[in-house]
């Protein structure tokens, strides 16, 4: 086994992910909020998987329990629940009946800190390993380091204490080097000690950070790795914080992505979830919006506005400005928009031409077919090289029921045509423009479903001289 691979075996990470949150004056989880289209919390898991594998990653959860959990189980990680929410030293404690045999490290992540990087947790697991210290944990400095815990280090730069913002006094307040929440352990101290903890006088609380404390009366180091660029250690509190860490993830987002060959136009005002992918040579239009597990090919180009969400993409393909595009697929070369949408499953087949205020849902669009123009077409199959004039509606719902209408392979629908289904409309057949098609139309026919024109000449005279 190589050294790498015994570091990930004998590291145990435990995120503590149980509080509810107060200051974001949310009725839900803090940690369930979202920043960069994941919850804080997932954030935390994805950094923590860097340094163990998922089944040595607990969250310790307590408040939405039941959500949390379910956010997360996914992944492959376990749980561990936290009965009252009586601080973070109280959550860790909740594992060590479970933890507590266990030797090697024991790293401790907060659940509200999802900017973290993963390779600044191999970084203090590895200094942990080399330090001999019973403890090391991340800090950092901050000019304005209200709302955290100021860290006292001694002559040697050792930490020997974390006061805790609510309980520092004025001169500690001035204190710039913080506790990130972030601590690597040797577990076996950390089980054994872990009982001294006492409520804080102030909060009643048991404060994790006071086993800096507790360990240097005890003889031990605590040792502290100090990151010069706080921006990753931002702990989420309000929804100011939940703003500010959104707008760095997806800053990392886009610069990931245009370091791999996508171009992004402006891209402070493009918001792409951390999942998406994008094929190179793909352009990126100012305030896109590329959501959930959208994939998008090679040399497409999303337009201004235009939002997807967990849609599929394959390449060349243009979506014009404003065009919505949820959990549907789109073939090379194909165009839709601008305002266009397309919804619950409608897939637009290679080179077919989608155009403004045209919706399509469940609705499959043969190869080369289109669509140009103000049409609803849903619960559909239109086959390839069919042409839907402008106007174009399929009555898909009885106010009971949906069906289905179906158009072969290149047949031309005239323009304001009424659809009834269910209805057939054969291949290479015409509807004539104003149609309404209650029965189906057969193969190479043309159906018309519409009163005759009257014309009436001289009639403005005659009614003038009634
Ligand atoms: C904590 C640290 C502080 C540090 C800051 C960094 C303590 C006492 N203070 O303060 O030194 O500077 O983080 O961001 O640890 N949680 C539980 N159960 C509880 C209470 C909290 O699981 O009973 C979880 C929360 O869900 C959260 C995390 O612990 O994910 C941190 O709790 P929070 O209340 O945000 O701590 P801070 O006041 O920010
Ligand atoms: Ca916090």
């Amino acid at each position: 086994m190589s050294l790498v691979n015994k570091a990930m075996v004998d590291t145990t990470v435990v995120i503590l992910a149980a509080g509810l949150g107060t200051r974001m004056r949310s009725k839900r989880a803090k940690v369930l909020h979202r920043a960069g289209g994941l919850t804080l919390v997932e954030h935390v898991v994805a950094a923590a998987a860097a340094v163990a594998p998922l089944d040595r990653i607990i969250a310790v959860t307590g408040h939405q329990a039941e959500e949390v959990e379910a956010a997360l189980a996914p992944l492959g990680m376990s749980f561990v629940r936290q009965v009252g929410q009586k601080g973070t030293g109280h959550a860790l404690a909740a594992c060590r009946e479970r933890l507590q045999n266990e030797d090697g490290l024991l790293m401790v992540l907060y659940g509200d800190t999802p900017l973290l990087s993963p390779v600044t947790l191999q970084k203090l697991r590895d200094l942990q390993s080399a330090s001999g210290a019973a403890a090391t944990l991340i800090t950092t400095t901050l000019e304005n380091p209200s709302g955290y815990g100021r860290v006292i280090i001694n002559d040697k730069g050792d930490v020997t204490a974390i006061v805790e913002d609510k309980v520092a006094t004025p001169q500690q307040k001035a204190i710039q080097v913080i506790n990130s929440g972030i601590y690597c352990f040797q577990a076996p101290l950390l089980w054994k000690h872990i009982v001294e903890l006492r409520p804080n006088p102030v909060s009643g609380e048991l404060y994790l950070t006071d086993m800096c404390e507790i360990l240097t009366k005890h003889g031990y180091r605590v040792g502290a790795l100090h990151i010069a660029d706080p921006d990753e250690l931002l702990g989420i509190n309000t929804r100011v914080e939940l703003a500010d860490a959104d707008r760095v993830l997806r800053e990392r987002k886009c610069r990931e992505l245009m370091l791999e060959g996508v171009t992004i136009e402006r891209p402070e005002t493009v918001t792409i979830d951390m999942h998406v992918r994008v094929g190179v040579e793909t352009v990126v239009e100012p305030f896109a919006r590329l959501l959930g597990s959208t994939e998008i090919g090679e040399e497409c180009r999303i337009g201004a506005g235009a939002i997807l969400e967990s849609a599929v993409l394959a390449d060349r393909v243009v979506v014009a400005p404003y065009t919505m595009v949820a959990n549907s697929r789109i073939e090379t070369g194909a165009q839709v928009g601008p305002f266009a949408r397309l919804r619950m499953d409608a897939q637009v087949g290679a080179d077919a031409r989608i155009g403004n205020f045209v919706e399509l849902k469940k609705t499959k669009l043969g190869k080369g077919a289109k669509s140009q123009h103000l049409a609803y077409l849903g619960d559909s199959e239109i086959g390839a090289g069919a042409n839907i004039g402008a106007g174009t509606i399929t009555c898909n719902y009885d106010g009971h029921n949906k069906h289905r209408t179906k158009i072969g392979e290149r047949a031309f629908i005239g323009s304001n045509s009424t659809l009834v289904a269910p209805v057939e409309i054969g291949q290479d057949s015409y509807v004539g423009a104003g149609s309404v098609i209650t029965d189906d139309v057969p193969a190479e026919a043309l159906a018309l479903g519409r009163g005759r024109q009257v014309v009436k000449p001289g009639w403005v005279k005659k009614k003038a001289a009634k």
